[in-house]
């Protein structure tokens, strides 16, 4: 379905019945790496969870806007999507640059925020390092177009056992992405404030989830996010890379009915 968030058009998709949970995924995604999630709502494999999922600006088939767009920006539209749908509050999360936004949703809208999901992510900015890396990057779609980011990002988005169809499957959702989107959420990312002072100050029921062969949010740093959080979570899932629901979805999806059983 489309709908209008900010004067920006925006896809959501949703499924399932019980506790709203808004999940935003990750860089340089759409709201279908979700697939696996969105296939069992409806038949209760989420617990009782009614799950919500989107196309952020400038990915899948939202629109995409001039950014760059700032992990405020994006909180800015989840809370205009939970206005639209008329929820008071909602379990927010996500994957990767999801967590980001989650943060983000959270400094500025904690009254919305009923629990949290944070699936390999980070609470941090960007090193200064990291944020020359993004500009790099997105000269690099700029010049090259979205397969180029598939090629440089998807080696390190999977489980190293994950199957050739699982990486084909990936590269498919980041290549109908529009190079411009890319260029403005990495932007966007290199913008990000450091969220580490908002762990100790977290007060809702926290999922964090992990996967055992994630590159780039390794199990101890995630392991380290849960510690900060109290009494957060922590779900370590076997066999998977960084992408974590793709890679075990059925593990990633027990572990959110489980935590959804609570509220
Ligand atoms: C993601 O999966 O969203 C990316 O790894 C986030 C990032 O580039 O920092």
């Amino acid at each position: 379905m489309e709908v209008v968030l900010n004067g920006v058009f925006i896809t959501i998709e949703e499924q399932g019945e019980g506790v709203p949970l808004v999940l935003v995924h990750g860089f340089p995604l759409s709201h279908a790496m979700w697939q696996e999630q969105l296939a069992v709502a409806g038949q209760g494999g989420l617990g009782p969870t009614r799950l919500i999922v989107l196309d952020m600006r400038g990915f899948g088939a939202s629109e995409v806007p001039p950014g760059p767009y700032d992990m405020e920006t994006y909180a800015d539209d989840l809370v205009a999507l939970l206005d639209l749908l008329e929820l008071e509050q909602a379990v927010v999360g996500g994957l990767s640059m999801g967590g980001y936004v989650t943060f983000a949703f959270l400094r500025r809208y904690p009254e919305r925020v009923r629990g949290l999901v944070l699936a390999n992510t980070r609470a941090t900015a960007d090193s200064d390092e990291a944020r020359a890396n993004r500009e790099t990057n997105a000269q690099m779609v700029e010049a090259q177009g979205s397969s180029a980011i598939a090629d440089k990002m998807l080696p390190n988005l999977l489980s190293p056992d994950a199957p050739p169809e699982q990486h084909a499957s990936l590269r498919r959702i980041i290549e109908r992405n529009h190079p411009q989107g890319i260029m403005a959420a990495l932007r966007g990312m290199a913008l990000r404030s450091d969220s580490t002072d908002l762990l100790p100050h977290i007060r809702v029921p926290t999922l964090v989830i992990g996967g055992e062969h994630d590159a780039l949010t390794p199990p101890d740093a995630m392991r380290e996010l849960q510690a900060a959080i109290p009494g957060s979570q922590l779900a370590m899932l076997p066999g998977a890379g960084h992408v974590s629901n793709r890679d075990n979805p059925a593990a990633f999806n027990a572990a959110i009915a489980e935590f959804m059983r609570q509220f």
